[in-house]
């Protein structure tokens, strides 16, 4: 649980750590305290998930209740797709640390790559890293050119991309040019949001090991070399989901779960992103909520 990742900049990140997707205030701070109370020290949320503020209340409260400082913990935050822009970036970061009760964040990630503007957001992210505000940056849901677009511009690269990563969605391309250029691929949705979970070939390796799918998905991503952060809303399932570093995969079976790869995207994401999105981003987070 406790194993890290040294990202591009020289700044270690836990390689598991919990998600908060789809989930409210209130659920948010009760699964950060639990994740906390179980050994967890990262945690990704972000604005256009409606939930910094409960993110922020169980983080301040699970410092206090474990005896832990800010630093033991690593925070993701995302820049919202409606404040894309450099100056509207600045602002309204500022309101999000607010928010998560903090006054710096671990790492920072533009959400989405809104046309027209994710290259002023990430002129803006390299402020906000210079001022201490964010000790990493990186972005997500970014493919390849728009990756390249950023490096083009940039003398900082990002550190991750965050991607929707799981057996049956795979990015390979992306996988590969981050492998290239020392970025971390970190998986969102890594359990496929909960419908790879039911697959029969992931069953039997689970029978195999004596581990559940989930376990078996999230063994597969830190083999992998992937930071990976699952989402529950359910104590024994936060501390099944940690309870993967007593085994290993075989090199075949990694390989095996490798075959599995069939471009299977979330909808959402398949309708906006990967085929276009001839309206733009603002669209796409109406759609989303
Ligand atoms: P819940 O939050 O009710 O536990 P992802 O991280 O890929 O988006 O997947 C999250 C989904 O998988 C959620 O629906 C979550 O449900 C479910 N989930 C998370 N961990 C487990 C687990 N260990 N076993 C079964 N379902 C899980």
């Amino acid at each position: 649980l406790n194993s890290t990742v040294t990202l591009n900049n020289g700044v270690k990140m836990p390689q598991l750590g919990l998600g908060v997707w789809k989930v409210n205030n209130a659920g948010a701070s009760q699964s950060v305290q639990w994740a906390i109370k179980h050994g967890y020290r990262a945690i990704d949320t972000a604005k256009q998930y409606g939930n910094e503020a409960g993110v922020g209340d169980g983080l301040t409260k699970a410092l206090a209740e474990n005896s832990l400082n800010r630093e033991d913990i690593f925070l993701t935050t995302k820049i919202f797709n409606g404040d894309q822009g450099y100056q509207s970036t600045l602002d309204n970061f500022e309101n999000q640390l607010k928010q998560l009760q903090t006054n710096y964040v671990d790492m920072l990630l533009i959400h989405w790559p809104v046309d027209g503007s994710y290259i002023d957001t990430w002129k803006a992210l390299e402020k906000i890293y210079r001022d201490g505000k964010a000790r990493a940056i990186g972005v997500s849901n970014f493919n390849v050119s728009k990756l390249e677009d950023i490096m083009s511009i940039s003398s900082i690269k990002p550190v991750v991309d965050q991607m929707e990563f799981n057996p049956v969605c795979q990015d390979e391309d992306i996988k590969e040019f981050c492998d290239k250029n020392n970025i971390h691929l970190e998986a969102w949705s890594p359990l496929g949001g909960g419908r790879v979970l039911k697959d029969e070939r992931l069953q039997k390796l689970a029978d195999k090991y004596n581990k559940s799918v989930a376990q078996i998905i999230l063994r597969w991503d830190l083999q992998r070399g992937v930071i990976t952060i699952p989402k529950s809303v359910h104590e024994e399932r936060i501390v099944q989901n940690a309870d993967i570093f007593d085994f290993e995969l075989s090199d075949d079976d990694v390989a095996e779960i490798n075959g599995y790869d069939n471009d299977d995207r979330s909808l959402w994401y398949g309708g906006f992103f990967w085929h276009g999105n001839p309206t733009g981003y603002k669209d796409g987070v109406e759609e989303w909520d």
